[in-house]
């Protein structure tokens, strides 16, 4: 089930917005960890052309059987690493990123886009799953973002966050919610620090994303 102000696919209603004020249609958007391409797949209809990248071969190739499966011709996908590969060669008019965010990729985005055109994102807020104690590498605050964008040459003009707090009445409701976490966060040491925030009393599990649209300078 998508949360509330989702839609079905799980993206954010109000970042669709941001990106759909531009002229897509006129545009090739490079979408960076791509993933699946939900995000990729979901703009190829109003755009000229998406370019999807991602690192893992798994995740292109369920992209690629994605776009054939919807009929989508406009949207290719390719297996990178957008942290070190040069965007150029994509020739994108506009990059976005959906949970996928790091100084690396501003930086490229920076380095390929020219003034007036677009870098927009969906980035994990520090306050994600704050209750494990250990935020994502790829997580920003506010004036973390700002302060990376302003450096690789974009002028900000929307950086807002997406908050939703569940509450518990019992650490077994609070268990419950992160269930489909679980295996992930026994692997990386977070699902232990979780059941530890539980016990002592905490009854709060944090989704929080920071939604992000700059024009390069
Ligand atoms: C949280 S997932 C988001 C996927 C997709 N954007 C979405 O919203 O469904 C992050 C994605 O970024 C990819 N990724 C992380 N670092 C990357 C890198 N350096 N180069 C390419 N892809 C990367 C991962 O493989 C993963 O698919």
């Amino acid at each position: 089930m998508p949360s509330p102000g989702e839609s079905a696919d799980g993206l954010s209603p109000a970042f669709l917005e941001l990106l759909k004020a531009e002229p897509l249609a006129d545009l090739t958007v490079l979408d960076v960890g791509t993933g699946s391409g939900r995000l990729a797949l979901t703009l190829a209809p109003l755009c000229r052309a998406v370019v999807g990248v991602d690192r893992e071969a798994r995740l292109v190739d369920e992209a690629r059987k994605r776009a054939a499966a919807a009929g989508v011709a406009n949207a290719r996908f390719v297996v990178g690493d957008v942290e070190v590969e040069d965007y150029a060669p994509f020739k994108p008019d506009m990059v976005v990123a959906y949970l996928c965010l790091s100084a690396a990729i501003v930086e490229r985005a920076g380095r390929v886009l020219r003034p007036g055109q677009v870098f927009a994102c969906v980035a994990f807020h520090t306050d994600q799953w704050k209750e494990t104690g250990r935020p994502s590498r790829f997580a920003y605050g506010e004036v973390g973002a700002r302060r990376l964008l302003k450096k690789c040459g974009f002028a900000v003009e929307h950086c807002g966050v997406e908050r939703e707090v569940q509450t518990f009445e019992s650490v077994e409701q609070g268990l419950a919610a992160a269930v489909a976490l679980q295996e992930k966060w026994k692997a990386d040491g977070r699902w232990f620090r979780y059941v530890k925030f539980l016990e002592e009393g905490g009854r709060t599990l944090t989704r929080a994303h920071l939604l992000v649209k700059a024009r390069r300078a």
